[in-house]
C-alpha cells in the first residue's frame, strides 16, 4: 500500500478521521469535504451515535456525494502510539468495495510517530495471500493507496518516517509470504534459493548456502539428523548485511523446519496442516534482514537459517538414537518430534564460534507448551542476561509485539542433561514446563567468548514463537495466517529506532 503524504487540505477519494471518545466536529481542515457530508458528519458525532471506542468504525455516504469514514482511538488520555497503529488496521480491515481505492486521511493531531504508526497499521494491515487462487474479475479493482494530510513543516518528517515504516513493512510481508507458502513449495532448498535471489537484490547482504553433503562433512549431526529421512534435504543459510564492517556484529537465528510430522513421533492427524509454520524462525529473520536492507542500514548483521523437513522414513532418525552435534555435543533424541532444539543446536554453536557476535538471538516455533503458558498474546521469551532480557522485552513492547520474560533456570537445564548415555537429552523428564526445558536445552550450545578464566557469556536470548507467529486472532495486524511477528521487534532492537 502506497502512503503519501501531503501538506494540501484537499480530500481525495474517501475521507477518514480517526476520532477521540466524544469528538463532537469534524477539523477545519478538511477542505473538498463536500458540505452535506461535513453536516452528516457532524450531526453524528454531536448525536453520539459514532462515540469513538477504539477500533470501531462508521461508513458515511454522502447525500451530495463523498464518502467518509470515521474510526476510533478510544479515549483521548488513555490513547497511545498503539491506539494509532491499530486504528490505521482498522480501517484497512473494514474497508469496502463500496469506498474509494484512494483515501484521504486527516488528524486531529500533529504528532509524527502518533501519524506514522497509523500509517503502519494501514500497511502492514492490507495484506493478502492469494497467489495460489486463480484471479476472479474484481481482483482487477485498484490497489488500495492512501494520502495523509499535515502541517506543511511536518510534511519531511513525515515523509521520512512514513517511508522508513514502509521498508520495514516490506519485512514483515515477506516473512508472512514465507510462513504462508505450502510446504510442497517450501522446502529446505527452495527457502535457500530465495534467499539467493532476494540477495542478488542488494549489492551489501551475502547469502551462504550450506548444502547436507557440506552439512555432513562438517559435523552438523543435529541439522542432519533431523532432515534425513526427507527426499528434500536439509541445509543452513547464512545471511550476511554489510559484510565488509569489522567488529562485533548482532546475530540472529531461525528454527527452520518447512514441514514438521514429528517424524517417527509422528504427530496426531488433526490440524498437522499448521506445521508449514513451523519454518516461522527463519521467516522472521529472512523478514528482518529484507527490513534492515530496505532501510539501508549500514552496519553488520548476520543470520542463520537451519532448514530441514521433519519425515517419518525408513532413512528418518528414530526415538533412542544418538546423535552427535557440531559442538561435539552428543544428544539422546528421545522424542524425533523435538526436533527444533537439534536444528538450533548447530545454527546457535556456528553463531558463536563462526563469527564475532556481540550477541544471539534465536527465533523458534519450538513448543506447544510455550502456546500452553501464554496463548497467543505474548512470545516467550528467556535470556542468559537479564540486562539483555529486559532491553529486548522493552523493544518487543515499544512497537507492539509482545515478548514475555521467561525463567532460564538451573533445574531445568539439569533435567535436560540426565541422559544416561549421552551429554544431553532432547526430552525433558515429564509434561511439565516443556518451554523451559526446551530453553534449557539450548542454552547447552551457545558457546562462550573466549578461552579458560577469560571465557564470558555472550548474550543470547530465545524467543519462542509457537503461539504468536500464527493464530493470533486478537492481532489486529493481519487477517490469518502468518503474522510477521517480530521482524518490527527486532528492528527496534538493532537499529534503536
Ligand atoms: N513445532 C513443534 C512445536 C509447536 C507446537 C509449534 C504447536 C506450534 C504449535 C515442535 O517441534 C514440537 O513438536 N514440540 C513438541 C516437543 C515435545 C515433543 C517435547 C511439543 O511441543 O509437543
Ligand atoms: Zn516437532
Ligand atoms: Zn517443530
Amino acid at each position: 500500500m502506497q502512503v503519501t503524504v501531503s501538506s494540501g487540505n484537499n480530500i481525495n477519494g474517501t475521507l477518514v478521521l480517526p476520532l477521540f471518545e466524544g469528538s463532537q466536529t469534524i477539523t477545519d481542515n478538511a477542505e473538498g469535504v463536500p458540505m452535506a457530508l461535513k453536516s452528516q458528519i457532524n450531526r453524528v458525532l454531536n448525536n453520539g451515535d459514532f462515540k469513538g471506542k477504539a477500533n470501531s468504525v462508521m461508513s458515511l455516504y454522502g447525500a451530495e456525494g463523498g464518502k467518509a469514514i470515521l474510526v476510533g482511538l478510544g479515549k483521548e488520555e488513555k490513547s497511545d502510539i498503539h491506539s494509532y497503529r491499530e486504528a490505521g488496521a482498522t480501517v484497512v480491515a473494514q474497508h469496502k468495495s463500496s469506498h474509494d481505492s484512494e483515501l484521504t486521511v486527516v488528524f486531529h493531531t500533529s504528532d509524527v510517530p502518533a501519524i506514522t504508526a497509523f500509517a503502519e497499521g494501514m500497511m502492514m494491515r492490507d495484506y493478502k495471500y492469494d497467489i495460489y487462487k486463480k484471479a476472479e474479475d474484481d481482483d482487477e479493482k485498484a490497489p488500495l493507496t492512501a494520502r495523509i494530510n499535515c502541517n506543511e513543516g511536518d510534511a519531511s518528517a513525515l515523509t521520512l518516517a512514513i517511508d522508513r515504516a514502509s521498508a520495514v513493512v516490506s519485512g514483515v510481508h515477506l516473512s508472512r509470504d514465507l510462513g504462508n507458502c505450502p510446504p510442497n513449495d517450501m522446502y529446505p532448498m527452495a527457502f535457500a534459493e530465495m534467499a539467493e535471489k532476494w540477495a542478488a537484490e542488494y549489492d551489501n547482504v551475502k547469502v551462504e548456502v550450506i548444502d547436507y553433503e557440506t552439512a555432513k562433512r562438517h559435523g552438523m549431526g543435529g541439522l542432519v539428523a533431523v532432515g534425513m529421512g526427507s527426499s528434500r534435504k536439509p541445509c543452513m543459510v547464512i545471511f550476511t548485511l554489510n559484510g565488509d564492517q569489522k567488529g562485533r556484529h548482532p546475530i540472529l537465528v531461525g528454527k527452520g523446519i518447512t514441514f514438521d510430522t514429528g517424524g517417527i513421533s509422528l504427530k496426531p492427524g488433526a490440524n498437522m496442516d499448521e506445521m508449514k509454520y513451523d519454518m516461522g524462525g527463519s521467516a522472521t529473520v529472512f523478514g528482518t534482514m529484507q527490513a534492515l536492507a530496505a532501510i539501508a542500514y549500514d552496519k553488520k548483521v548476520v543470520a542463520i537459517t537451519c532448514m530441514a523437513e521433519n519425515m517419518p522414513a525408513a532413512n528418518a532418525q528414530r526415538p533412542g538414537d544418538v546423535i552427535k552435534t557440531l559442538s561435539g555435543k552428543t544428544i539422546e533424541v528421545l522424542n524425533t518430534d523435538a526436533e527444533g532444539r537439534l536444528v538450533l543446536s548447530d545454527g546457535l554453536w556456528k553463531a558463536g564460534t563462526d563469527f564475532d557476535a556481540e550477541y544471539i538471538i534465536d527465533f523458534a516455533t519450538l513448543t506447544g507448551a510455550c502456546v500452553v503458558a501464554l496463548g497467543h498474546e505474548a512470545t516467550g521469551l528467556w535470556s542468559n542476561d537479564d540486562d539483555f532480557r529486559t532491553r529486548i522485552h522493552e523493544a518487543s513492547k515499544d512497537v507492539g509485539e509482545l515478548a514475555w520474560p521467561m525463567p532460564l533456570l538451573p533445574a531445568f537445564e539439569k533435567e535436560m542433561t540426565n541422559s544416561k548415555i549421552a551429554d544431553t537429552r532432547n526430552l525433558g523428564a515429564g509434561r511439565y514446563g516443556g518451554a523451559n526445558t526446551a530453553a534449557a536445552f539450548l542454552k547447552q550450545f551457545v558457546p562462550q567468548r573466549g578461552e579458560g578464566d577469560d571465557a564470558e557469556d555472550i548474550p543470547w536470548a530465545h524467543m519462542d514463537i509457537a503461539g504468536t507467529y500464527w493464530g493470533a486472532k486478537t492481532n489486529k495486524m493481519v487477517n490469518h495466517g502468518a503474522t510477521g511477528v517480530h521482524v518490527r521487534t527486532m528492528v527496534k532492537f538493532i537499529t534503536g529506532q
